[in-house]
């Protein structure tokens, strides 16, 4: 079936109280198009779930800084229309600019500190952005539901954060990462790899596969690992190391000796193109096991 698309908030929530009255729950996908088998994943889980699902298809202009790839971000629509029509989506919200940011737009979330570090220190701006369009976009569609996926780990964490902090009556959903056959994480930028930098992405999986391994022998020195992290990333052709990164998952700060549920985070450049990945582990005294967000 084809979904309905609607870029007014008033289309958005009349066909969602249309919803509601049938007795349906209202699941929500939020994504910047550029579909893949990661979102259809995300997609599926809601359909599985939720009665009425909503795909947010909007490039969100204020979570990129002045020197990202905005501009040249894909916007593959036809594609994602037929994505969305394979899967199932009910309805397609892409707003104009306008309708999310309306003149002299002046109010702003900031998830103090955790915003900072990690992703943030390296896009300064960049979950301001994010906290921002995600509380419009539940405000705009109000569902039930939200589904994320776990590959962008820290984007998760603030975001529950968030909705604690503000009461935002949303569940957050997370769902597992979609990786291709070597283990490269899916995401819209790999498009941009070119075929020799596409070999080597794979090392930021097989990284984290390794530190998974260290920790389940019983290395618990977060020192350590995060060197060898960084150290596999560093040998990697064509590999610049943006940050290496073993935190706590819930509050993203350090955590020494490691325990309890640990995010592994990297994030690595290959020429002009800048690839994340993590690994969640849960560590006792009885041991480790890998676990999720
Ligand atoms: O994860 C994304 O695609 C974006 O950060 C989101 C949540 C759609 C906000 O623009």
């Amino acid at each position: 079936m084809t979904p309905v698309v609607c870029a007014t908030v008033e289309e958005v929530r009349r066909a969602v109280a249309g919803a509601r009255a049938k007795g349906l729950r209202v699941g929500l996908v939020p994504t910047m198009g550029a579909l893949h088998e990661g979102h259809a994943s995300l997609i599926r889980a809601a359909r599985c779930e939720m009665g009425f699902v909503v795909l947010w298809l909007f490039v969100n202009p204020t979570q990129f800084g002045p020197k990202e790839d905005f501009t040249r971000y894909p916007r593959p629509f036809e594609r994602d229309l037929e994505v969305c029509r394979t899967e199932g989506i009910d309805l397609i919200f892409a707003p104009q600019r306008e309708t999310v940011y309306p003149e002299a737009f002046s109010s702003w979330v900031q998830v103090e500190g955790m915003q900072d570090v990690l992703e943030g220190a390296s896009r300064p701006g960049h979950f301001r952005g994010v906290c921002t369009v995600v509380l419009k976009m539940f405000n705009m569609v109000g569902p039930d539901v939200a589904y994320f996926g776990q590959k962008d780990a820290q984007q998760v964490i603030v975001l529950k954060r968030m909705v604690r902090d503000l009461n935002v009556p949303v569940d957050l959903r997370v769902c597992p990462t979609v990786r291709e056959p070597d283990g490269l994480a899916l995401s819209s930028r790999n498009v941009y790899l070119d075929p020799e930098q596409r070999r080597h992405a794979v090392a930021l999986f097989e990284a984290l596969g390794a530190a998974r391994e260290q920790v389940f022998r019983g290395e618990r020195n977060t020192g350590l690992v995060q060197r060898s992290l960084a150290e596999r990333i560093r040998a990697t052709p064509g590999a610049v190391l943006d940050y290496a990164a073993v935190v706590d998952a819930e509050s993203l700060r350090p955590v020494e000796p490691l325990h309890g549920k640990v995010l592994l985070a990297l994030a690595v450049r290959f020429g002009a193109t800048r690839l994340i990945d993590n690994l969640v582990l849960e560590i006792t005294d009885e041991g480790a096991a890998e676990a999720s967000l």
